[in-house]
């Protein structure tokens, strides 16, 4: 079932994972942006095929995709997974849908834009420019790792205006990247060890409450990488176009239930000051520096849960690439910071929907 939203020429959006952890965030962030649409439908599996969630103060009817389920649709928003992405989306295409997919399906194939708006605008114009002839040519847009989106919205600037030619980052990721049940898997197992029970990991293979533990994506036997420090890296040198930054990852589960962190190590081509780097970070749409060094005052993942900017701080010249004994205000290679990003928000979510409004708005 659809609702008529607005009687103007607006794309019909869908939401396919309405349910989930993403699409639910989906549907707020369509409202607090106030996204012009001419209807809304929305999908999940079977399971939830019947039940209601709410938009702009009206109940709408969750749907389970059937075959044709993009009839009358002219864009859809993915976050069921990457094989619901792959098994749906050809047909979606050819019928003359932009679909902007959250998952990992399409992010590296040649020719699918990996998009971030503040990074790499120009890498949807020509789908912006189907979409605003009304030729329904059809395409799709992949949305970068939330890890890579939450890093880019800082290293990009920076590269930008320097030059990075080297990062190396630790990852502290919340249970809401991995969807609905790893919060629910945190909150479960924190309430066993406060019971006193001994709680039983479904979600993750490590137990999860008061613990942390490698990134539960494959592992790669032979590079000992996994895959979210590969996307980190792959999806990083597609997004700015420049393979020849180095990256070093290691992506990390924490026991926070939302926003992801990262501690960033920096190199950089030319040389530059603690200032500049604080200038170009202050200056970057999208990102808010929080950086009160008297206060210990820096980026949290609840300073960033809810909001739409990436939080940035902790910035300081990194000793170990400064010369002993040189002035702090001397330009230089090496830097550190901390950053802090609602995944489901930036690293998801709000992101889709911002490419959403540069193609319709
Ligand atoms: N969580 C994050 O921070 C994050 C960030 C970036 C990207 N992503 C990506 O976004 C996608 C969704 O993640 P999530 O965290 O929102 O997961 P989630 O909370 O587990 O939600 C999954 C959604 O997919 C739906 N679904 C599952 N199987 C389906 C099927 N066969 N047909 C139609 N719908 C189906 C579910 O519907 P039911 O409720 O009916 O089961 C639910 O709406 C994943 O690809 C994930 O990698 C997630």
């Amino acid at each position: 079932m659809s609702v008529n939203l607005s009687k103007t020429h607006m794309p019909s959006l869908a939401v396919v994972g309405a349910t989930g952890a993403v699409g639910r965030e989906m549907l707020l962030v369509l409202e607090q942006y106030n996204m012009p649409l001419s209807s809304l439908r929305l999908f999940a599996s079977s399971k939830s095929a019947g039940t209601t969630l709410p938009f702009r103060g009206k109940p709408i009817t969750v749907e389970a995709l059937a075959p044709a389920w993009y009839q009358g649709i002219d864009c859809a928003l993915l976050s069921a997974g990457s094989s619901v992405s792959k098994q749906i989306a050809e047909d979606a295409v050819n019928a003359g849908l932009i679909l902007i997919d959250n998952s990992s399906a399409f992010r590296m194939t040649p020719g699918v834009p990996l998009t971030v708006p503040e990074v790499n605008p120009e890498s949807i114009s020509l789908l912006k420019a189907a979409v605003q002839s009304q030729s329904r040519s059809g395409g799709i847009i992949a949305n970068p790792n939330c890890s890579t989106i939450i890093l880019l919205m800082a290293l990009a600037p920076i590269h930008r205006a320097f030059g990075v030619s080297r990062a190396v980052v630790s990852t502290y990721q919340a249970a809401s990247g991995a969807g609905s049940q790893g919060m629910d898997e945190l909150l479960d197992q924190t309430r066993s060890v406060l019971n006193g029970t001994t709680p039983l990991p479904k979600v993750f293979a490590e137990p999860y409450a008061f613990n942390l533990f490698s990134h539960n994506s494959a592992l790669d036997p032979v590079s000992g990488l996994n895959a979210e420090e590969l996307k980190m890296i792959h999806e990083t040198h597609k997004i700015l176009s420049d393979p020849s930054v180095r990256i070093s990852a290691t992506c990390i589960r924490v026991p926070v239930m939302r926003a992801h962190c990262e501690s960033v190590n920096i190199t950089l081509r030319s040389p530059a000051t603690l200032q500049d780097i604080h200038r170009v970070l202050s200056q970057a749409k999208g990102v808010e520096v929080i950086d009160d060094r008297a206060n210990n005052n820096f980026p949290t993942p609840l300073k960033a849960t809810g909001g739409d900017n990436v939080l940035v701080g902790r910035l300081r010249v990194d000793p170990s690439q400064h010369s002993p004994g040189q002035s702090l205000d001397t330009p230089t290679l090496g830097f550190d910071m901390f950053i802090a990003g609602d995944q489901l928000r930036k690293g998801a979510a709000q992101n889709a929907v911002q490419i959403a409004q540069m193609l319709y708005c």
